[in-house]
């Protein structure tokens, strides 16, 4: 699907060397890169004449493409601005400037000159990272139900010189978990996308035994249907799909990269493939847009699909809870009371609060497991959109260990996450005289409403919620953003200590 390959080499003299485009980052005001000399040597000093002459200062995000010189076809000229500021962030605005140059040529491969590059607060196999995963996120394109799509990403392979700071096999590492970080990436931005009568719970179970067909080693696979569900006692999750022709699934991937005496990580994603609201329906307006609604599942297959082709030395385990939440006949009613697998009840006051009744009852389930961390992910509330907008994520945690753990995940992946308070004084709203609990809690807080009530069965292992309804999705050009797999990547990386 995605073919642009990364290798990381060091070239002695970029004049001799064939390609379709050799880039060069450039600092305002400073000597030019080897590179650069090497380059205005063969092409009778054009750099520097661009440069005299203004047209190319050097500044952050600024680029100019050159005609051909010595044996490359193209050269890149791309601004980096003042030496001494090249942070993170400038680092990040060059990645998408050489995407944004490249995608409007039609070369198909081409040599990143970053050995002058050296980074503030990071360093080259963070930038060979970056590269890597914008290049490949940025290269995505939506074509599955479309019969004219979008031009293709043309460059099928970009060669990395990194210098000397670094051993070519750790920038090819860095490189190789950059390129899986952005195909999960693309991988939950593909599920998040497909409309709701193509993604149904079902066709996330098809999705679960094709990631495990091409992991066979490392990768199980059970579903639990919906009698089954009835056995476990399941009665707050079959309240969601109880109105829709579409069964709900519970899918569990099982992902072992360490011996059994690991306790896994486990990642539970909300899977509504279509959020209408059911007996407390929404209003039209961008009622589509919640086909993203199993944007916290999608998240968790991204994830998994990275961690296994970076065969990261951890037990990990994804839960899917999916299900489509419609208006039908069957549809559970406001004022209904059902029992979740924990054994308490929950009043339903508003059919359309509608994901932590999947949630609870797959947060129960995995207590089996016993895990090291629980970390759900959902596009719970709208409350959260307007708490955090569209930035942050928001994080929700019983254990500080573990919020401070995935706040740092979040900043150096660039996908961030803001932690948000659950405090008994908002666990109060939820109180009802019909049930233990009720699934709203009135005006206020909602997004903390909704963590309090996961939180209460969360009790027996150290847990995270991650509200990513703000996150997840962007309005203009829609389209879903494939966040947070970065952070939850990042996150299990860290824990492997890679
Ligand atoms: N899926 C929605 C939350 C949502 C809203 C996600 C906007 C993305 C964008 C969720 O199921 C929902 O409907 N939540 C309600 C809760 C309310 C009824 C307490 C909401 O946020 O309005
Ligand atoms: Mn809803
Ligand atoms: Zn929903």
């Amino acid at each position: 699907m995605n073919p642009l390959t990364f290798t990381a080499k060091n070239i002695a003299d970029a004049a001799l060397t064939t390609t379709g485009c050799a880039i060069v980052p450039i600092f305002g005001r400073g000597k030019l890169p080897l590179a650069a000399q090497q380059l205005d040597q063969a092409s009778n000093g054009a750099i520097k004449a661009a440069i005299k002459l203004g047209d190319f200062r050097g500044e952050t995000g600024e680029k100019l493409m050159l005609p051909g010189a010595g044996a490359s076809k193209r050269i890149l000229l791309v601004g980096c601005g003042v030496a001494s500021k090249f942070d993170r962030g400038k680092a990040r605005q060059f990645s998408t400037a050489v995407y944004t140059a490249i995608n409007q040529t039609r070369a198909k491969d081409a040599v990143a000159y970053i050995a002058e590059l050296s980074i503030k607060n990071g360093d080259a196999s963070w930038l060979c990272h970056n590269l890597a995963q914008t290049l490949t996120a940025a290269s995505y394109r939506y074509t599955n139900t479309v019969t004219k799509p979008k031009a293709p990403f043309k460059l099928a392979k970009l060669t990395v010189c990194p210098g000397k700071s670094i051993s070519i096999r750790s920038a090819q590492r860095a490189l190789d978990t950059g390129r899986y970080t952005g195909l999960g990436v693309n991988h939950a931005c593909e599920l998040a996308n497909l409309p709701g009568n193509v993604c149904t719970p079902g066709y996330l179970v098809g999705q679960a035994r094709k990631l495990v067909r091409d992991h066979p080693t490392k990768l199980k696979l059970s579903v639990i249907e919906e009698k089954k569900m009835s056995t476990l006692g399941m009665g707050a999750l079959l309240s969601v799909s109880a109105g829709s022709a579409q069964p709900a699934k519970l899918i569990v991937l099982n992902y072992t990269g360490a011996d059994a005496k690991h306790k896994p990580y486990i990642l539970v994603g909300k899977g509504i493939t279509f959020d209408s609201g059911g007996i407390s329906l929404k209003p039209g307006a961008k009622m589509d847009e919640m086909k993203y609604d199993m944007g916290g599942a999608a998240s968790v297959f991204g994830t998994l699909s990275a961690i296994s082709k970076m065969e990261l030395p951890l037990n990990v385990i994804g839960i899917i809870a999916a299900a489509e939440n419609m208006p039908g006949s069957r549809a559970t009613k406001p004022g209904d009371v059902v029992t979740s697998m924990s054994g308490k009840t929950i009043e339903i006051l508003n059919t359309d609060a509608e994901g932590r009744l999947v949630l609870c009852d797959a947060l129960t389930y995995a207590e089996r497991f016993n895990p090291k961390a629980v970390i759900d992910i959902a596009t719970l509330t709208g409350a959260c959109v307007v708490a955090l907008g569209s930035h942050a994520t928001g994080l929700y945690s019983n254990q500080d260990k573990l919020s401070e753990q995935l706040l740092e995940a979040g900043i150096e992946a660039h996908d961030r996450a803001w932690q948000m308070p659950l405090w008994d004084d908002y666990k109060k709203q939820l109180k009802t005289n019909f049930a233990d609990l009720s699934n709203i809690g009135g005006p206020g807080g909602g997004s903390i409403t909704a963590a309090c009530f996961l939180s209460s069965f969360a009790e027996k292992y150290p847990w995270a919620h991650l509200d990513i309804a703000g996150t997840a999705w962007t309005s203009g050009p829609k389209g879903a953003t494939g966040r947070p797999v970065a952070m939850l990547t990042q996150y299990l990386m860290d824990r492997a200590g890679k």
